[in-house]
């Protein structure tokens, strides 16, 4: 069974289940400034799951790509890709727990033929006011003794930790309100024997690799108010599974990159490098990070030092790397391995493969012409520091043998934190990467330089645009502040219910979607325009803070965003009043918009609205 076999089951069983086929968003989130990439199926889904009613309906299914780029440093074991195809079946409001979790066993059993004996389960154990999920437990039990299984060994009860979803992650993270709820989880036993550096004893949710989790029903039925946990309108049920996890436990096959999707490119970087897989576990992040980079390209990113083109040239520079340390640098063949593995069920890859080799050869050579710089820099100004040989970025996490490589050739060097800053702002360098060189360097002082100099290309823009300047790009940061403002406006006018679904700014106007069902009458169009004009007046002071994701909940930050996979979030400040999630750039003070107004408003759906607006 393939992929692309389990796949089309999986839409096929729910589909026989009444459910409706929604398409796959896009990879990369269109209007939603907040969030790099898509990294669940869920995360469009959101105002449906509050209460919105879904065009196609109560009961959903589809599969959706996802891309994690928290997991970019966790690539290398035997599970973790940072791309992934998520199988996903939703009811809004409709069945709930007695019939989603006999399903997923149904499918997992009779469809993928997996045996009941190689399967686990874990169920909430209750929080504060939250109880313990019985009714899930007396479900699976019924399911594991119909087969003949002792139930308590099957069911495992974990807390919040472990079996509680939402984006924000932990009941005490959500924000106000965040959709979230219990869940129940199935993992496969491959039967290994428990590693104890992982712990004392083994169970499902081990690290050990014995285990494999294989897929999530939430049971999305709670909203956070005013702190504490509101039922829902609806009880629904979000439900999301990895297709490559599944496709491993298919195949029995507890090493993800031996399955019959990526063994194929696996074997390609072995022909590539003339080296073997079982010595050299490297080629698991250069298929990945190619993998992912094929789709991110796909979706028309194309390298750069911002947003998601920055995060596309990190994965390819490490990639690069990755594939020059084990002796190679031909990628093409290891992407046409890539585009012919995933053509069954993403014809995008084939269709674009010429792009996506471009992309690829372009940024292999400028990073080539950068490494070749950087190094003529350091022969310069440090000529007793060595050869100046320029590490990989591979080494940042083998990051032993790049200090190895460091020390040997060049000895350590102190260099001042200004010369660190070249290093990283014209040649390139991450900071792990300069001091894999022997380079060392105040750390303070190099991070206080890459603030002032974030500052100093703010106020330049500024400044150019004050000067009657402005390009397109200007225009647009004043569209993007007016977004936030807006935003924050329709809340206090329409209620706290009104949220961002999507925005998108050019500089000729803005366009802003939100979850509304009516027209808004023309006096609140005017209380509206008038309310940011107001704030554009109060010429506020705009700026942002770097801060850990559990303090912007607290505070109440706005906006959507991907919480449960990171740490530390942008929050921008308009003054007193307006805070959001958002990555920038925006003005320095409100006065900068001069003028917002209102110029149409239109549905876009059930109880969705669209506004187009102009600034300046
Ligand atoms: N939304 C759930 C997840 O991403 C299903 O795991």
């Amino acid at each position: 069974m393939t992929a692309s076999d389990i796949l089309q089951r999986y839409i096929s069983f729910f589909e026989n289940k009444e459910h409706v086929r929604i398409p796959n968003s896009s990879l990369v989130p269109q209007n939603d400034p907040t969030t790099l990439f898509t990294s669940s199926g869920m995360q469009p889904l959101v105002p449906y799951l509050l209460g919105e009613p879904h065009p196609s309906g109560k009961r959903l299914v589809n599969v959706q790509n996802c891309f994690r780029a928290k997991d970019i440093d966790e690539v290398g074991d035997n599970r973790h890709t940072t791309f992934f195809r998520m199988l996903g079946n939703w009811s809004l409001g409709d069945y709930f727990k007695a019939e989603q979790i006999p399903w997923f066993w149904e499918f997992l059993t009779s469809e993928l033929k997996l045996p009941a004996q190689k399967l686990y389960v874990s169920v909430f154990n209750g929080f504060n006011d939250i109880e313990k999920d019985t009714e899930s437990e007396q479900i699976w039990k019924k399911i594991f003794e119909d087969v003949g299984l002792d139930a308590r060994e099957r069911i495992h009860f974990y807390g919040v930790d472990k079996n509680w979803w939402s984006r924000a992650g932990l009941p005490q993270d959500m924000p106000e309100g965040e959709p979230g709820g219990p869940d129940t989880e199935v993992f496969f036993d491959f039967g290994t024997t428990h590693d104890k550096k992982f712990g004392e004893s083994c169970n499902p949710n081990c690290q050990c690799g014995r285990f494999l989790e294989i897929g999530n029903s939430v049971f999305m039925q709670y909203i956070k108010r005013n702190g504490a946990f509101q039922e829902l309108p609806n009880r629904n049920v979000d439900f999301g599974g990895g297709l490559e996890r599944l496709l491993a436990v298919v195949e029995n096959q507890n090493d993800i990159f031996e399955t019959s999707l990526l063994s194929p490119v696996i074997k390609e970087v072995e022909k590539t490098t003339g080296q073997s897989y079982a010595e050299n576990k490297k080629m698991r992040i250069i298929t990945d990070h190619f993998v992912a980079s094929s789709f991110i390209i796909a979706n028309d990113v194309e390298p750069s030092n911002k947003e998601q083109g920055y995060i596309l040239r990190r994965l390819l520079r490490r990639g690069i790397d990755n594939l020059s340390e084990i002796g190679a640098s031909d990628v093409t063949p290891i992407l046409e391995s890539i585009a012919s593995q995933y053509k069954d069920t993403d014809e995008k890859l084939k269709e674009k493969f010429e792009k996506i080799k471009g992309v690829v050869l372009e940024e292999q050579q400028g990073y080539k012409e950068t490494q070749e710089r950087a190094k003529a820099f350091i022969q310069k100004k440090y000529p007793s520091a060595g050869s100046g040989q320029v590490p990989s970025t591979a080494s940042s996490k083998g990051g032993q043998a790049g200090q190895a490589i460091g020390d040997e050739l060049m000895g350590v060097t102190k260099i001042s934190a200004e010369d660190a800053f070249v290093l990283y702002s014209t040649h390139g360098l991450s900071p792990a990467q300069i001091k894999s060189l022997g380079l060392v360097f105040n750390n303070q002082e190099f991070a206080r330089k890459i603030q002032e100099h974030q500052q100093i290309s703010r106020a330049g823009a500024t400044q150019k645009f004050a000067g009657g300047l402005a390009d397109h790009s200007q225009k647009s940061i004043l569209g993007h502040t007016a977004t936030h403002l807006l935003h924050q406006a329709l809340r206090d006018i329409l209620g706290d219910k009104v949220h961002q679904t999507g925005s998108n700014i050019t500089s000729e106007r803005l366009r802003f979607d939100f979850n509304y069902d009516k027209p808004l009458t023309d006096d609140e169009i005017k209380k509206l325009e008038d309310t940011v004009n107001e704030k554009i007046k109060e010429n506020l002071h705009v700026h942002f803070e770097m801060i850990p994701l559990k303090k912007a909940l607290a505070i109440g930050a706005i906006g959507l965003f991907d919480k449960k996979y990171q740490e530390e979030v942008k929050v921008y400040f308009i003054g007193e009043y307006s805070k959001e999630f958002c990555g920038g750039p925006h003005v320095n003070f409100t006065g900068e918009i001069k003028r917002f107004n209102i110029i149409k408003q239109e549905s876009i759906g059930q109880g969705l609205r669209r506004i187009y607006a102009q600034v300046g």
